[in-house]
Order: C-alpha cells, then structure tokens, then sequence
C-alpha cells in the first residue's frame, strides 16, 4: 500500500463537564454513543488500524461499540491528550505510514472532511498538520498561533495571553502525522496549570525541530463542536436531527413539523409517507411507503410495512406491522408481536407477544398477550387473555372466523375453534369446538312490572316519613 493509514481515537478523558457517571463518549445521540459517531467517520477512510485509547473508568466502551474491527489500549490516569497518544504508540511500534488521531468527542465531523484534510496533508507532504476552523464568539478551543502565516504552535484558551485569545482560528482535535513524529511525544512537558501533557504543544515542538508543520482550515464551526457539556450534546444532537431529517425529505419523506420528530440514525423510512409532529422514530426500525404515522407515536427496532396507518400516542416496540393494517390510537404493540395485513388494532388496545391474522380486528380496550390469533377474527371491546397463572405464562389460540363478544376473558392455555363464537361478558375456561357457541354467564332473568312496584314502595315510604315529620314538630 502506498500510503498505509493508521488511525487513533482518543477516549479516555474523564468528561468531568459533563457531571456524569457514564464515560463522557458512551453519552448517546439517537441510540448511538458519541464515540461510535467519530469510529464510523474514520471507518470510512479505510484505516490500516482504528486503535481506541480508554481510560481505566471507562472500560464499557469496549462492550458498548460491538461489531467494529478495533484494538483498545488503556491509559492508566488520564494525563492529557498527548499522553494519550503517547499510549497507543505502543500498538504503533513499526507501523511507516500517517496517523490520523482525532478526539472521541467530536461526533459530527464528516469522513469527506477528514478525507479532504488527509488528502490535504498528504499532498503538501507535511510531517504534521492539524485541521482547524474558524469561530466567533466566547469559546475554549486551543488557538492556532501563526507567525507569517506559518503555524507556530496552539496556546489553549487556559494559557493564551490576551491578545492570544483574540485568535479566531481554534484547534479541531484532528491531526494527521508521519509516524516517525511519534517521537516527540517524548517531549513534551508536562503543563503545570492542568497537570496534564498536551498533545497541542507536538505542534510547537515540531516546528522548532524544522519538521513541516501545517494547519488546514476545513468545515464549520458546528461540524467541528466537541461536545464537553450537556448543552453542547443537546445542540449537537439537533443538528444530527436536522441533518437526518433533510435526507428523508430527499428520499421522499414527508413531514409536518420536522423540528419535534427524532429518526435515529439507522432508520429507514419509505417514499410517500408522511409523519406527524412529535414522532420518535428510535433504531432499526424500517417503515415502508405510503404510510401516515399520526402525533405522538414512538416506534422502536420495528418493521412496518407499506401503506400502514398508525394513530396517535401509540407505542410500537420490537414488533411487525404488515401492510395496510391501521393501528391505534392510543394502542401498545409490546416485544414479539405481528400485527398481520389489513387488520385493525384499536383504542387503548395493548398487544404482548402475539400473532394477529389478516384482516383481525381488536378495535377497543383489549389485552391481547402471549396469543396466536388467525384471520379476519373480531375481537369484541374489553377482552382480555388472561395469560398469567402467577406462576406462568400461558398461550391462548384463536383460529381464524372467531367472534369473540364484548367484555370476554379468555383464561390461557385455552382454544377457540374455527368459526367459533363467544358470547358477551363471558369467563373462557375450556376449549371452544369450531362452529360452536360458548357462553359462560347466568341466564338473563327479566321480572315483570318490578319497576312499577318499586316506584309505588318508594312512594308509600315518603308519605310515611312526612306524616312522622308531621307529628314530631306538633309535640
Ligand atoms: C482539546 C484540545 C484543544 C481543542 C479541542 C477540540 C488539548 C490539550 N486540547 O481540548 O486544543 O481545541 O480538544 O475539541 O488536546 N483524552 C484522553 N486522555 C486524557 C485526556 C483526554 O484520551 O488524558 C481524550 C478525551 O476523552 C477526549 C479528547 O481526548 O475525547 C479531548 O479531551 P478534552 O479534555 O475534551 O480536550 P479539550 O479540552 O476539549
Ligand atoms: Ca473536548
């Protein structure tokens, strides 16, 4: 390979801004840690190696960011960025190319920026460059210091003098060096003020020795934002929202209010549907074309598929929706459902576990758990499996043609035959024979002229209370 590429994250500060038990990088933006943001940025570059340097309190890091090809190093204390590098080095032993080193904190920079800047440093044959930008306003990036337009060194905001911290150009956090720079990590002194070691003063260093030193302006000041506080993971995460958002309008994807929905990164959504405000949409879920999803609904690693309707406030977790079927609103569809094509899942109906058929239809104040449910059922308002002994779970089937009336438990391990009916109000304790109808209440009993006799009993009892009224007030 003519230019191998070696690439480091450093992860191991302490992210004591942020007030917080989690490692500062494991902080999530839409489902995704901070630091898998930067992995997945780099990734794209195609490195030799991604070495990730972790600090001894955040070891959750390794089983936090599954299914990459990484290799960890541990910094024992977190001494500062340049003692970080100065770690990883250790895997670097041998290694003749360019490494690329970037914070783990700075989730939204781009692989085309890094690209451009590797490229960038490649074709000027710098020993060593770093990506800088510009910003205005208060801040606490590292200055870049030039002396005739030359980079000269960077100065953090905590050491820069007055006229220092006028500078506009800051430090981005990513470098790119030649591997044989690694040697001056050695030199660098350890900074009083913080007790730390920079990896900001290599570039000094670097100068004074005569390597060639560049820094190269790219991005913005958002796409460079490191995220040390809760304020700035806020901000950052609605510029991934937004960014998020403006592809699926792209691919075709309507929406009335993008400011109040949240697709995580690894959704997919079809062409033609659109969504309503205060939509989360968390994930894989992958929703398919034409459908509408209405206010307030939450959809989690979920497949819907095309021309679906899902009303307001509902909950979709872990489950299937097929084509054409409509549910909600006020619906929960729990872990482990399919909810088949063209059927309807109602009001304030709650599904666990289950398989609903084509066509079945539960549109009011159900409780539908660990059932196996066939087509074109009707579930009539207020039924219930009661699928929990205390002990055990159980399984309630109902095959396909079932009408099952209004205000009906069905206590599980129970069947319902093909075609069968259940009349209202009542307690299913025994298998239902298809074709037949089970009914497990008292008779209905009608008494005649009761009314009439009630009204007349009430009546007597008046009168009878006004004349004891009556003789009391004469005494
Ligand atoms: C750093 C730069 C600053 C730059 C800014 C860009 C230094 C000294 N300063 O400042 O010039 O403008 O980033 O965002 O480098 N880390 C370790 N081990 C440590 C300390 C930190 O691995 O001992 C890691 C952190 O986990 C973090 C990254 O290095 O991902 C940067 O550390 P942080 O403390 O956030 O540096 P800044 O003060 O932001
Ligand atoms: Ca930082």
């Amino acid at each position: 390979m003519k230019h191998p590429l070696s690439a480091v994250i450093l992860a191991a500060g302490l992210g004591t801004r942020m007030k917080s038990s989690t490692p500062k990088v494991l902080h999530k933006i839409y489902g995704k840690p901070l630091i898998q943001y930067s992995i997945d940025s780099v990734q794209r570059l195609n490195p030799k190696n991604t070495i990730v340097v972790v600090g001894t309190g955040s070891r959750g890091i390794e089983n936090s960011i599954e299914g990459y090809k990484l290799s960890f190093v541990v910094q024992k204390k977190p001494k500062g960025t340049g003692d970080a590098l100065r770690t990883a080095s250790q895997l670097l032993k041998g290694f003749n190319g360019d490494i690329l080193v970037l914070n783990a904190d700075t989730p939204l920079i781009s692989a085309s920026t890094l690209q451009r800047f590797l490229k960038l440093h490649r074709a000027n044959k710098d020993d060593i460059s770093v990506m800088s930008f510009i910003i205005e306003g208060p801040h606490s990036y590292g200055r870049i210091v030039r002396d005739n337009d030359k980079v000269k060194e960077i100065i953090e905001d905590k050491d820069a003098d007055e006229e220092q911290k006028k500078i506009k150009e800051v430090n981005s956090g990513v470098y790119a060096l030649k591997a044989h720079m690694l040697n001056l990590l050695k030199k660098i002194k350890l900074n009083k003020g913080k007790g730390e070691y920079y990896l900001t003063d290599i570039i000094g260093l670097s100068v004074k020795k005569g390597s060639k030193a560049s820094a190269y302006v790219l991005g913005n000041e958002t796409e460079m934002t490191g995220i040390n506080t809760r304020e700035d993971l806020y901000k950052a995460g609605l510029y991934i929202r937004d960014m998020i958002v403006s592809e699926w309008m792209r691919g075709g994807v309507s929406f009335v209010d993008a400011s109040s929905v949240f697709i995580h990164p690894e959704a997919k959504i079809g062409a033609d549907t659109i969504i309503y405000p205060n939509v989360h949409i968390e994930g894989k879920t992958v929703i398919g074309k034409g459908c509408t999803i209405y206010p307030n609904s939450r959809i989690t690693d979920s497949n819907i598929g095309n021309n679906v309707v899902i009303k307001d406030s509902t909950v979709i977790e872990c489950s299937t929706v097929k084509d054409k079927a409509a549910i909600g609103p006020f619906a929960h569809i729990r872990p482990g459902s399919s909810i088949g094509p063209s059927s309807k899942v109602g009001n304030f109906v709650e599904i666990k576990k289950s398989i609903i058929g084509e066509g079945t239809k539960a549109s009011h104040l159900s409780y539908l758990g660990d059932a196996e449910i066939g087509k074109n059922v009707n579930i009539g308002a207020g039924t219930i499996t009661c699928n929990y002994d205390g002990k055990n779970k159980h399984k309630t089937v109902i095959e396909d043609n079932v009408f099952v009336g209004s205000d009906s438990q069905i206590v599980a391990p129970v069947k319902i035959g093909k075609g069968a009916y259940v009349g209202a109000g009542s307690t299913i304790t025994k298998n239902v024979p298809a074709l037949s109808l089970a009914v497990s209440r008292t008779e209905q009993k009608n008494i005649e002229g009761w009314a009439v006799r009630r009204q007349v009993r009430s009546e007597k009892l008046e009168v009878r209370s006004e004349k004891n009224k009556r003789r009391k007030g004469k005494r």
